[in-house]
């Protein structure tokens, strides 16, 4: 049974001795032991011992450098109760198979879907499924150069030195290729045009060209599991369109909100009661207010109130982690739809005077309609809202 973190792979690579001496200490038991003063560990800390029972149980066939078959993968991501693996990522199961195939392949895989409907985490699991790493990633932006990508230099040695295997300090995508891993590219369309470009050959020809270095050291070539999971946010995406070679060589998948009330009410009642618990709050969230969070997240997203901003179950799972922040640090107890009110204007106004009277109309009109208690107390508290 191969171990994560030195998949089954083919020939050795010439970058080998170039990407030792950078590799992160994952598979480090200090890594784990530091886990506890980390806000958010990666996705291979935070289940270490899920993804160890899959690889011990896994005998199903995978592909080639790959830590995981496809289905010990996606129960890995979508769940398994059979198994005790949790549902980490709320979805279509069909998604994360077409996504696992496409990586198998040697096409990328892009991630495309409103703000806060869990791409990133999504590319997370997966990528720490895949290879047993999630943090091999770029982080896409305005600034993002292709020294980021691929490799810059160490210049104090390079001016000592010269160019040479101990002076190059590889990128993401260089150890990627060279390691047989999963990179990550998060928000590729905010990066220049010229940035994306950088990847098309790379991800034809499997090969990044070194030319300040010679011989066998000059080219790298990708090992078996190597692939790339983008995301792209499609409101950004007007920031930067992306190329239309580089599209050429993804295949998209589209991740779209949760249809479900209930469901979303699950997701957001276990994410916040796992932050509230992380922050040393020792109630849980109440399920009622959650209840009356989600729904008017949910009219506040597409009912008649509609707001230009946000309003994604990431932001939702944020506000009720505050509402419990609220009630405990400032009461000591649960927090309540009041605590809901003066959370809201922050995360669902912002700078936007048009969405700061849409939410008062919604608190004043569309609230005092729905029946319970958690709804009246909405209402009352309406003047709570700041602004
Ligand atoms: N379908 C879902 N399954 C699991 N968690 C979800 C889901 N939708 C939203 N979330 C919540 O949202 C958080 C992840 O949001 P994430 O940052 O991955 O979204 P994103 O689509 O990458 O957003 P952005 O476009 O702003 O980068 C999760 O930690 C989880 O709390
Ligand atoms: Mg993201």
């Amino acid at each position: 049974m191969p171990d994560t973190t030195e998949p089954d792979t083919t020939e050795p690579t010439t970058a080998e001795s170039r990407t030792r001496r950078s590799e992160p200490a994952k598979s480090d038991p200090a890594l784990s032991s530091a886990e506890s003063g980390v806000q958010r560990p990666p996705a291979e800390v935070r289940h270490a011992d899920e993804l160890a029972r899959l690889r011990e149980t896994d005998d199903a066939p995978r592909p080639p450098g790959w830590a995981l078959s496809l289905r010990a993968a996606r129960a890995f991501v979508v769940g398994d109760p059979s198994r005790g693996i949790s549902a980490k990522f709320v979805g279509n199961p069909s998604l994360v198979d077409r996504a696992l195939v496409t990586l198998a392949t040697t096409r990328g895989l892009m991630l495309v879907g409103e703000p806060g409907t869990a791409k990133s985490l999504l590319s997370e699991l997966i990528a720490a499924a895949v290879c047993g790493e999630s943090t091999l990633t770029v982080q896409g932006g305005a600034a993002t150069t292709e020294d980021q990508v691929k490799y810059s230099w160490n210049y104090a040695l390079l001016v000592a030195e010269g160019p040479s295997p101990r002076s190059l300090v590889p990128a993401p995508m260089l150890r990627g290729m060279a390691e047989g891993k999963v990179v990550r590219f998060e928000e590729i369309t905010r990066c220049p045009l010229e940035v994306q470009d950088c990847l098309l050959s790379l991800l034809s020809e499997r090969v990044v060209a070194i030319p300040e270095l010679t011989g066998p050291d000059a080219m790298v070539f990708a090992r078996e599991g190597f692939s790339v999971i983008a995301t792209a946010n499609t409101r950004d995406r007007g920031v930067n369109e992306m190329s239309a070679a580089l599209k050429r060589r993804f295949n998209f998948e589209t991740v779209f909100p949760i249809a479900d009330l209930d469901t979303e009410l699950d997701l957001v009642e276990r994410e916040a009661g796992r932050l509230l618990e992380r922050s040393g709050v020792r109630v849980a969230p109440r399920r009622d207010v959650l209840e009356v969070l989600v729904r008017a997240f949910r009219d506040l997203r597409d009912g008649t109130e509609r707001l230009s901003s946000v309003m994604s179950t990431a932001e939702a799972v944020s506000v009720a982690h505050a509402v419990g922040l609220r009630g405990w640090f400032l009461r000591g107890e649960a927090g309540t739809a009041a605590d809901v009110v003066e959370c809201l204007a922050g995360t669902a106004a912002k700078d936007n005077a048009d969405d700061l009277a849409r939410l008062r109309r919604y608190l004043e009109q569309q609230a005092p309609r729905q029946s319970g208690e958690q709804w009246a107390q909405l209402h009352r508290a309406r003047h709570l809202l700041s602004g």
